[in-house]
């Protein structure tokens, strides 16, 4: 297994591209299934789950191809076509490897009238239930029935009617479903207390893309008019948020000054929030979204939240750069019952971190130090390598395959940057 080896103590300057958003792309994707005409998705980032997404895709009989994208290029273009299926079953080695797969329970069945989708099962985060993907669909008309650790959907004759879900808590997935196989129903759906992520919102602007009729997009209520057919589109994947709110982090605890190119800075607003309030400068400018150190770091107080509250997938990598501040932080993490593995790791490199429940309080100190640190879960993983940015000496993160999952080149990235950072194979 791959190592990453930084050396610290670097400040990080210059200019770094945005990739592509994997929490986007990953529902644009399963959007394939929801028309036989193509479908073409600019600006994907080469990670491992759009990877193993184009792998389950092509287990239904869809087509894949990828256009024109050198070796040096950022993203990919991906042409798909599901002209007809082979298969309406998502198989368990596929679906364990990438929760994700989930998502195409809603298309399929819009599609297909049937959809067979392994139970995804939990991760190092949480449990992960998917107990709302199927209350949602049920309540469009879906048959839902738990077999052998899979999810059997089935459509009545004439497809799904529609009908109306309001969410107990915001989910996003279950949102995404719900869109996916409300919009070939045929009659309306309305979904309450939807999630509002940007992902949702480009989820739905490829929908309408294709045909799909939708009121209400960015906020917590939807209406799908259902359509009879939906026809293929060409569309660009947002830029990823929470990437670029990461090497944000990095340039911060670095005391450096990164321009993040392609950032949408109203996607940020929360993370922006934070950084300024630790006394991080941002501004807008031509070249994209301006991070620079501003003095020390101070301390910030919030909880994780739904959007546009402060997005739970950035509490890690804020948590490390708030490791140097000068003061105690408080950090609350509303969303998934645990996510702080990456504090003990975090403590071994000298950190001052004390969890306890959904609340860690973050102790700045003066330095931490290079150590040997496992990469846990995909966010997890990228705070080690923001410490490892700041610490003195070499700190050596294992597992990187978690990061390969959500950070496109990674150590290219870093070494544009200016860090001294290096891959190495074998473990
Ligand atoms: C998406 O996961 C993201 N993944 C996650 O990013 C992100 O952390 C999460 O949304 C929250 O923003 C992708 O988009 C591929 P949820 P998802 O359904 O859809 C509970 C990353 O690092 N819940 O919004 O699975 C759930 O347990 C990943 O990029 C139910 O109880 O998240 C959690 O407590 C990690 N029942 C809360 O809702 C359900 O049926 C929010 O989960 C579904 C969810």
């Amino acid at each position: 297994m791959d190592k990453i080896i930084i050396r610290g103590g670097r400040r990080l300057s210059g200019t770094v591209p945005v990739s592509g958003a994997k929490n986007a792309a990953l529902t644009l994707l399963p959007c394939a299934l929801l028309t036989d005409e193509p479908l073409t998705l600019r600006n994907l980032p080469r990670l491992a789950d759009i990877d193993s997404f184009q792998h389950l895709l092509n287990q239904f009989g869809v087509s894949t191809s990828i256009a024109g994208a050198r070796p040096e290029d950022f993203g990919r273009v991906m042409t798909l076509q599901a002209t007809r299926l082979t298969s309406t079953v998502a198989p368990y080695d596929l679906v364990r490897k990438m929760r994700a797969s989930i998502l195409v329970l809603g298309p399929m069945l819009a599609r297909a009238g049937e959809a067979t989708v392994s139970l995804p099962g939990g991760c190092a985060i949480g449990n992960r239930p998917i107990d709302l993907h199927l209350k949602a669909l049920e309540a469009f008309g879906a048959v839902i029935e738990l077999a052998a650790g899979y999810v059997r959907a089935h459509a009545p004759d004439g497809g799904l009617p529609g009908g109306v879900y309001t969410f107990p808590v915001v989910s996003v997935g279950a949102t995404e479903n719900a869109l996916m196989a409300a919009v070939l129903a045929t009659g309306t759906s309305t979904l309450h207390n939807a999630a509002r992520e940007p992902e949702i919102v480009d989820l739905c602007n490829l929908l309408v893309a294709m045909g799909a009729q939708i009121e209400g997009i960015g906020t917590s209520q939807l209406v799908i008019h259902g359509v009879p057919r939906l026809h293929g589109a060409t569309y660009m994947v947002m830029p990823d948020r929470i990437e670029a709110g990461s090497y944000a982090c990095a340039a911060a605890i670095t005391g450096g000054d990164v321009t993040l190119a392609g950032a949408r800075i109203e996607d940020m607003a929360a993370t922006i929030q934070a950084l300024t309030e630790a006394g991080v400068h941002v501004e807008q400018t031509r070249g994209g979204l301006l991070v620079a150190a501003n003095g020390p770091l101070r301390p910030v107080t919030l909880s994780t939240a739904p959007f546009p509250g402060f997005a739970t997938d950035m509490q890690a990598q804020l948590m490390a750069m708030l490791c140097m501040a000068k003061g105690s932080s408080v950090l609350t993490e509303t969303i998934f019952e645990n996510r702080y593995m990456h504090v003990p790791e975090l403590n071994r490199m000298g950190a001052n971190i004390d969890a306890k429940g959904r609340t860690a309080i973050v102790h700045g100190v003066e330095r931490i130090a290079g150590a040997d640190v496992m990469a846990t879960d995909l966010r997890a993983s990228m705070s080690l390598i923001i410490a490892g940015l700041a610490a003195e000496g070499e700190t050596r993160v294992h597992r990187v395959y978690h990061l390969d999952r959500g950070y496109e080149r990674l150590e290219e990235k870093l070494v544009l940057l200016g860090g001294d950072v290096e891959r190495i194979g074998g473990d």
